[in-house]
């Protein structure tokens, strides 16, 4: 190994080992008891590995037959759709997409909205798939993709009109972190919104624990999530369990799957079916169980901020 790899190699352990005790800090200090014991186990190499793995090429390919180009998570461009009409978007305002995927908010929210549209995400698969896509594109729309992890990216203060998030959060331990900056980047008057899966209130089972160490994800309570979104200096912050339509869209999407069973074994493998639909029967089984929750996040920044008293 060269002198200047292994430098870095030792440098990227040392901050790793840094960013895991403070992230230890933050789970015994944020969660509430039943639950920091998952938090604390928390590797960040292999929480790095598993959304590798999760996000791999194939598995995009695979997640996109279902949810439809562009789209990597239930309800796709529908969802997307109906988030978006929330927000009375208007000509010429820019929309940052935390987590953008391969892209299809982005590129619906450019073309339809006549707004220009940036996507980050971390995983290279991702941003390398929407980079492409825009590549193709020749209609003058406004969308750029960039690779970032969306917690050590900066932007200037006040840059985006709207910013919005769709089911990327639960991969994100310092959420206190990312909604200071995002407040922070918004105009005033702005707005986040955001979908994420959560936990519910009550005591979770140790099915639902084993399934958050396995995928690496921090849920918190939709109480927990608003209340986070207040600290962080945003208001009118409305907090909807939207569980019972995720749980509709999911079961279309598993209707969907199972009317082109054949054809899916076929190009991908009996495995790989099963392994999906099983865990889409189990999220919905830990939905109606009242355990996972699937919650919808508007927050707003403040038309008078700064806030002055003359
Ligand atoms: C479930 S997918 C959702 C993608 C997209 N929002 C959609 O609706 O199809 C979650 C995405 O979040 C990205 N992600 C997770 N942590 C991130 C981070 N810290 N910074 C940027 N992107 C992140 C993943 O790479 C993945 O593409």
């Amino acid at each position: 190994m060269k002198p200047e790899n292994m430098f870095y190699d030792m440098k990227n352990f040392a901050s790793k080992m840094l960013l895991l005790l403070a992230t230890t800090h933050l789970c015994y200090s944020n969660s509430s008891p039943d639950f920091f014991l998952s938090k604390t186990l928390v590797d960040i190499t292999k929480r790095e590995s598993q959304m590798k793995e999760q996000y791999s090429t194939d598995n995009i390919l695979r997640y996109e037959e279902i949810f439809g180009d562009g789209f990597v998570t239930v309800g796709g461009l529908k969802r997307a759709k109906k988030m978006f009409s929330l927000l009375k978007l208007q000509a010429g305002q820019n929309v940052l997409d935390i987590g953008c995927g391969t892209g299809g908010a982005c590129f619906y929210v450019a073309d339809n909205y006549d707004v220009s549209a940036l996507g980050i995400d971390c995983s290279e698969a991702m941003i390398q798939i929407a980079k492409e896509r825009a590549s193709r594109q020749n209609n003058g729309v406004l969308i750029d993709f960039q690779l970032a992890d969306i917690v050590e990216k900066e932007f200037p203060e006040v840059s985006f009109d709207v910013i919005y998030s769709r089911d990327v959060l639960v991969h994100i331990f310092d959420k206190t972190k990312l909604f200071e900056k995002t407040f922070s980047w918004l105009k005033p008057g702005g707005k986040l919104l955001i979908s994420d899966y959560c936990i519910g209130e009550g005591k979770l089972s140790e099915g639902i624990k084993t399934y958050i160490t396995q995928r690496q994800y921090d849920m918190e309570t939709l109480c927990r999530y608003k209340e986070l979104l207040e600290q962080a200096g945003f208001s009118d912050v409305i907090a909807q369990d939207s569980t019972k339509e995720f749980v509709e869209e999911l079961q279309d999407e598993l209707k969907k799957l199972e009317s082109i069973k054949e054809e899916y074994i076929r190009k991908y493998s009996r495995e790989e079916y099963e392994k999906i639909t099983t865990g889409w029967k189990n999220t919905i089984e830990r939905c109606r169980s009242g355990e996972q929750r699937w919650g919808v996040f508007l927050a707003t920044k403040s038309e008078n901020w700064p806030f002055q008293i003359f």
